[in-house]
């Protein structure tokens, strides 16, 4: 990355390229960069300043996030295993195969940013715009070197402009069929990833008094509000270390309070489901 210019700057450098993008959470009026301030201010003179690390808070309300900054961590060592390789390939290949050149992405409770940062190598030069309502995840996020645009932000009120976006992802995040559909281009596309029931079954397994997994109701609810264009399952095993397992564990919710039982399994089940869907 360019040396002498802080991750501030830089950042606004992307922002700037891409004013008109952005909305303003108070009154929805458009964003535009203020340089001499390093901010983002609406016609109403309503100001978001770029925090120090090259993010920018849209979010008004407080937060109370179930995952925390060891959960992301961990999460980030787990992609950076590889363990989801499988899925950021075929995420990407979908994207290539639409023909968009420089493809306007949103990934929708991105946590710590890992999948789009892993994404923007992958593709050619794509305007990837990461965000999520945990600030931690998103601090996190920065550490990527990846040019993306950082939004600590509600999905269930995007601060982006309608009809703006080619895809919005949505990786085993919460949904909002409404605001995706706002955002998306005319032919745009929701491509929305969620567990399968045999997802990480090695620690449900090993975690008394958790149930199996259905993902019948968000499937049921992607169905309802988007027309499916293209489905896809990827079922595979990852190979575990001790150390591996530890962050395994460690980044999901599931393992909040509760202690795992039993020995290091060999490898951890993966199984998800990518659907690709357009607004009905
Ligand atoms: C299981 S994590 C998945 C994160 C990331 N997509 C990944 O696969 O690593 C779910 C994420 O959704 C985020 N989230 C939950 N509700 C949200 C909301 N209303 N707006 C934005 N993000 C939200 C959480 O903060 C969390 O980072
Ligand atoms: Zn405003």
């Amino acid at each position: 990355m360019s040396e002498g210019i802080s991750k501030k700057e830089q950042a606004l450098g992307r922002f700037r390229a891409h004013n008109g993008l952005f909305s303003c959470p108070v009154c929805e009026s458009t964003l535009v960069t203020v340089d001499s301030q390093a901010s983002l201010c609406c016609e109403n003179n309503h100001c978001f300043d770029l925090a120090r690390k090259g993010y920018l808070n849209l979010f008004l309300g407080s937060q109370n996030s179930q995952y925390d900054k060891a959960l992301f961590s961990a999460r980030q060592k787990v992609f950076a295993a590889g363990i989801y390789d499988p899925l950021v390939s075929a995420v990407a290949e979908w994207i290539e195969r639409r023909g968009v050149e420089a493809p306007c992405i949103l990934d929708a409770g991105c946590g710590e940013g890992s999948l789009s940062a892993m994404l923007s190598a992958q593709l050619g030069s794509p305007v990837l715009v990461g965000l999520d309502i945990a600030r931690d995840g998103i601090t996190l996020a920065t550490s990527h070197q990846a040019p993306v645009m950082w939004l600590v932000a509600d999905l269930a009120r995007l601060p982006l402009t309608s009809a703006s976006l080619d895809v919005v992802l949505n990786v085993l995040s919460p949904a909002n069929y409404a605001e995706f559909s706002r955002v998306l281009k005319p032919g745009g596309v929701v491509i929305k990833v969620l567990p399968g029931e045999d997802y990480l079954a090695e620690i449900r397994d090993r975690l008394p008094g958790v149930a199996a997994y259905s993902n019948d109701e968000v499937l049921g609810k992607f169905q309802d509000k988007m027309e499916i264009e293209d489905r896809l399952h990827l079922h595979y095993r990852a190979q575990m270390t001790d150390e591996l397992w530890k962050a395994m564990v460690q980044m999901t919710p599931l393992s909040q309070n509760r202690k795992v039982q039993g020995e290091i399994p060999r490898s951890v089940t993966i199984d998800l489901h990518v659907l690709e869907g357009t607004v009905v």
